[in-house]
């Protein structure tokens, strides 16, 4: 069986590259094409380099534009290859834009499509993510469900019991994966002790392209800080960069840095007293390393980590941002981790390598 791996963006990096170590442990017939969603140093080679992932053997230029230019680009790129490659199936990851892609020109070539980290909904269409989600379980035919409550949505839209499977999530595997390394790593120290901040990261559409939305979040970030007296490190997503740069909005007190290598990530959100978030994966990590999040969004598509009482949704208001700071704050973290035993990609490639 031959095997297409397509990703594009930082998230599916390092998502896949469980998927990745698997298949090569295995020796399997497989080969990475990567759209070039993502394309600067930092949200993409710099994991393939510290993940000691396999160069791509395709790199599009898909590079950044509007969701259709995005899109179509991956798509005329993505179809090329697979007419060239001729895979039995390609396997995409999450809910960008490359993941779309992938499973659509695969689907319309009669290729079989596996998706990775399928069924999850926030059931907001005004999400970009939602509808890439939504359509590409609908053309899937091998569904890696990470939960079993994201095995039940996809059986309440009615695809087939046979073609899901629960897995955990492989960012289990990443996290377990990397973990011991990011404690071991000689580096710099980080900018304050730890359990002595908070992390931020934003870069959701939704939150960083509305100048009243992205305003009100870093006062209410500003305020958080100020009263608990706590510092916020925020690693700059370089779309909020650009529309804090386009606004001319000011972060106040909050100490920004570029964003950093996975294992120096695990180690600012291992640190940190509290991380307040927008980002799926980072919601995720937080629950899995037992730090408590704050979700700066008013719904999310992992509820297990709210289940759990490691996430509390906060939305975009000062107020309402303090007052759910100082709930979690006041919680014990003692919750159990819902995405898995870390063995995911091994039960993903274990069904794919039978079928
Ligand atoms: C994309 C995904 C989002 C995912 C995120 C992970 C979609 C619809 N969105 O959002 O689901 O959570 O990646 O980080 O697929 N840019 C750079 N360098 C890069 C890439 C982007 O500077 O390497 C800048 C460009 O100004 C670009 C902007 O970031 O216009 C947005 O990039 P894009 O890939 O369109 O969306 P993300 O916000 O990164
Ligand atoms: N991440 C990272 N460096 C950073 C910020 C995040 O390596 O400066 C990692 C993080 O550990 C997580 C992933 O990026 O695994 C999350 O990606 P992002 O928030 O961009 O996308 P989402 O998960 O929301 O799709």
């Amino acid at each position: 069986m031959k095997i297409a791996v397509v990703l594009g963006t930082r998230p599916e990096i390092i998502k896949m590259s469980p998927v990745i170590k698997e298949l090569e442990r295995r020796k399997a017939s497989f080969f990475i094409l990567h759209t070039g969603q993502h394309y600067s140093y930092y949200l993409d080679m710099v994991f393939f380099k510290q993940l000691s992932l396999p160069k791509p053997r395709y790199r599009l230029d898909a590079g950044s534009g509007s969701h259709a230019e995005e899109t179509a680009r991956m798509l005329v790129g993505i179809e090329a290859a697979l007419v060239k490659e001729k895979p039995d199936v390609v396997l995409v990851e999450g809910d960008t834009n490359s993941v779309f892609a992938g499973a659509l020109a695969a689907a319309k070539l009669g290729i079989r499509v596996g998706h990775v980290e399928a069924g999850l909904r926030s059931y907001d269409r005004g999400m970009p993510e939602e509808i890439n989600r939504v359509l590409t379980d609908h053309i899937a035919d091998y569904l890696y469900a990470p939960t079993p409550e994201a095995r039940k949505i996809l059986l309440g839209e009615g695809i087939r019991e046979a073609k899901i499977l629960v897995t955990g999530n492989t960012i289990v595997d990443a996290v377990y994966q990397n973990r011991k390394l990011a404690e071991q790593e000689e580096r710099e120290p980080l900018p304050f002790p730890d359990g002595g901040y908070l992390l931020l990261t934003l870069h959701r559409q939704e939150n960083v392209d509305h100048w009243e939305r992205l305003a009100n979040i870093l006062s209410g970030v500003n305020r958080v800080s100020r009263e608990l007296s706590l510092p916020v490190v925020f690693p700059v997503h370089p779309r909020a960069r650009k529309r804090l740069n386009e606004f001319g909005l000011d972060t106040g007190n909050i100490h920004t840095i570029e964003p950093v290598d996975f294992l120096q990530f695990l180690r600012l959100e291992s640190g940190a007293k509290l991380i307040m978030t927008d980002s799926g994966g980072v919601q995720e990590e937080a629950c899995i390393l037992g730090i408590p999040a704050v979700t700066l969004r008013d719904n999310t598509e992992r509820p297990e980590t709210v289940a759990v009482g490691a996430n509390i949704l906060a939305g975009a208001q000062p107020e309402k941002i303090l007052e759910m700071t100082k709930l979690m704050l006041g919680r014990k973290n003692e919750w159990t981790n819902p995405f898995g035993d870390g063995r995911a990609a091994e039960r993903i490639i274990d069904s794919l390598l039978e079928a």
